[in-house]
């Protein structure tokens, strides 16, 4: 082949991969913030609830939890209103308004109370006639629905497709939209929702128009909804891997950490493998009312890091086994993290690998730390190795950075030995 031909090869790639992306200039790393859903969801009624009802008080409220005890200051940014935020009709003139016995000061007002605290706020739409809730919804609304959050000063807008009519209108729609955010010139970050059930994810559009996609179930605060996520983006992990980079990321649906159903183990596991595939992290829990083991794992810095590597990669599952899985994700700087989840009952499981079998660079030596532990394990190299001990249902999460320094031998280290 001519150096001509390999040249207009390699132009024609770069053009193609040019184009692949929204650029709006936003999630360069994955969002992080606070999704009011699978908390708070559909509680509208004040008078029975009013410590729990979706309004201006609670995101408020929440908001300042963000900032207070320290969400901020290792990342979460965004404070997301969910379903239900509306009133039941447009007003007169066909522009959106927020309920306005929840949300007495209006969205301009919350919004400007949200920014007044150094973070963002996020607002939720669905393509349809009508939301998921049967709030109104932005079909053959999309530019005056986009102008509107971008008057009140949204960041980021979570679109969903209940009561869409089927087929080519979601990506029409989201087409539609990402360009009437892009026409406000308000930077908002576009997070899309594919729909669970009828036609697979129209990849195009979702490459070309989004920042975020979501193409599984929504997560509800259970354990079963956690691992079928988890196996639904392993079993797809090849394409869902495409998805991800700076700009466009995963969305394997908000965190229920802190919420009634997971254990200690199980909390750990869904920050690792949430982290370890990049993914968008959005928590969706009682901020006021979090036991300190759930904001730990929530602020864990050395694991948030992973998640936020610049990247990007989605980590893959190279081990699916009975009682144990091995997920690895390539960082910055030739560096590594791999997890370690046992999803299986009984007693803690040892598992014993090498840096090499986990694909890290052959020949290169290895400082190996375990990120929930805080501990460094010592230095390895290639086919040293290592043991790890996971607890049922838990994770251990470990981060691989490159040495210069010459051998140590490496430790075989035990974690959380029973
Ligand atoms: C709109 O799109 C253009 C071209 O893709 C981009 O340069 C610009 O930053 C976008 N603006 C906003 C507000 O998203
Ligand atoms: C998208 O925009 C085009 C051009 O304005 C319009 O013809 C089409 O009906 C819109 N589709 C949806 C689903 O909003
Ligand atoms: C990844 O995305 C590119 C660009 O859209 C596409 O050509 C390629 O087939 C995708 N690969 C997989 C495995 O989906
Ligand atoms: C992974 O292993 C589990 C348990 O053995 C099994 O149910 C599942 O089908 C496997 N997934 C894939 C993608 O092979």
């Amino acid at each position: 082949m001519s150096f001509r031909m390999l040249l207009s090869i390699v132009l024609t790639l770069m053009v193609a991969r040019l184009t692949l992306s929204l650029d709006n200039g936003l999630a360069r790393l994955p969002p992080m913030g606070f999704q009011a859903w699978v908390r708070f969801r559909w509680r509208t009624d004040c008078d029975l609830d009013p410590k729990n009802c979706l309004s201006e008080a609670l995101i408020r409220t929440m908001a300042d939890l963000v900032v207070e005890k320290g969400f901020k200051d290792v990342g979460y940014e965004y404070v997301n209103i969910d379903d239900c935020w509306m009133a039941t009709e447009r007003d007169p003139s066909g522009k959106l308004i927020a309920d306005p016995i929840r949300f007495p000061n209006g969205m301009k007002s919350l919004a400007d109370y949200v920014h007044s605290k150094g973070l963002k706020i996020g607002i939720y739409e669905s393509m349809g006639y009508q939301t998921c809730q049967g709030f109104p919804g932005t079909f053959e609304h999309i530019d005056d629905d986009a102008k509107t959050f971008a008057e009140w000063g949204i960041d980021f807008v979570k679109m969903d497709t209940c009561h869409t009519p089927r087929g080519q209108l979601v990506s029409e729609g989201f087409k539609n939209f990402s360009r009437a955010l892009n026409s406000t010139g308000r930077p908002i970050v576009f997070s899309c929702e594919w729909p669970h059930v009828g036609p697979h994810p129209d990849w195009d559009t979702m490459f070309n128009y989004c920042n975020t996609i979501r193409n599984g179930r929504d997560v509800q605060d259970s354990w079963d909804a956690v691992t079928s996520i988890i196996e639904n983006f392993a079993k797809n992990q090849v394409i869902f891997k495409n998805v991800s980079g700076p700009g466009r990321y995963n969305d394997p649906d908000q965190l229920i950490i802190g919420d009634y159903a997971l254990s200690y183990e199980q909390s750990k596991t869904q920050m690792a493998l949430w982290a370890i595939m990049a993914a968008q992290l959005l928590m969706s829990n009682d901020l006021r009312d979090l036991p300190a083991w759930a904001e730990d794992i929530l602020k864990n810095k050395e694991i948030i890091a992973v998640d936020q590597d610049p990247l990007g990669i989605m980590g893959q599952r190279i081990v699916n086994e009975t009682r144990m899985q091995v997920w690895t994700k390539p960082l910055a700087n030739g560096s590594f993290a791999a997890v370690f989840f046992c999803p299986f009952h009984g007693i803690p499981y040892d598992y014993t690998t090498t840096p090499r079998k986990l694909g890290f660079h052959t020949g290169t030596i290895y400082k190996i730390r375990e990120l929930f532990e805080h501990k460094d394990l010592g230095t390895f190299q290639t086919d040293d190795s290592v043991t790890v001990t996971v607890n049922p249902y838990g994770s251990v999460m470990i981060r691989a950075d490159p040495v210069m320094s010459s051998h140590k031998p490496g430790t075989h280290f035990k974690i959380n030995p029973l």
